[in-house]
């Protein structure tokens, strides 16, 4: 009998330990937290830190307007890493690359399955939901 109890409490701090598990972060908790004070809230690039820069943070509202109506995921995700970078992109923004790592999922880019870290595919996903 004892035994038994025991064993219900071990259940019982399981599933506590279980329930206390952090949730990983979703896209749109990482942008409130890394982007928006150059980038703005609702992404357009109208963060508090942005009239101090030389270069107007994008408009990361219109990334499919400015390119045909299609989401330009491979730029994003490039830009955002800092893995590759259009030349004079400007190095005001941070590259993220270290800091989005995490477990890989794998998306097709231009037909080719290709390994993206999940927390920066989370941010560029949330950054396609916002497109105008
Ligand atoms: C310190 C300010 C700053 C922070 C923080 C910042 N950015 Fe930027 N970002 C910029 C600036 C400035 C540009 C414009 C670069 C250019 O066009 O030369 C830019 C450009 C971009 C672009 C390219 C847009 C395009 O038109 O191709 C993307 C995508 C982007 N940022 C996403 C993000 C995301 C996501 C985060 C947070 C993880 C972030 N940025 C954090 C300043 C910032």
């Amino acid at each position: 009998m004892e035994a038994q109890m025991k064993n219900v409490y071990l259940l019982a701090l399981v599933a506590l330990a279980g329930c206390a598990e952090p949730e990983p972060p979703t896209g749109a908790q990482l942008f409130a937290d890394n982007c928006t004070a150059c980038h703005g809230a609702d992404g357009s690039g109208s963060g508090w830190v942005a009239a101090g820069l030389q270069r107007k943070p994008a408009d990361l509202t219109t990334l499919s307007a400015r390119n045909g109506g299609v989401f330009p995921m491979e730029r994003v995700l490039s830009s955002i890493d800092g893995f590759h970078r259009n030349p004079g992109f400007e190095t005001a923004m941070p590259e993220f690359g270290a800091f989005f790592s995490g477990p890989m999922d794998q998306i097709e880019l231009d037909g080719v399955m290709t390994p993206v870290p999940e927390p920066l595919l989370l941010v560029a996903e949330y950054l396609e939901s916002l497109q105008k």
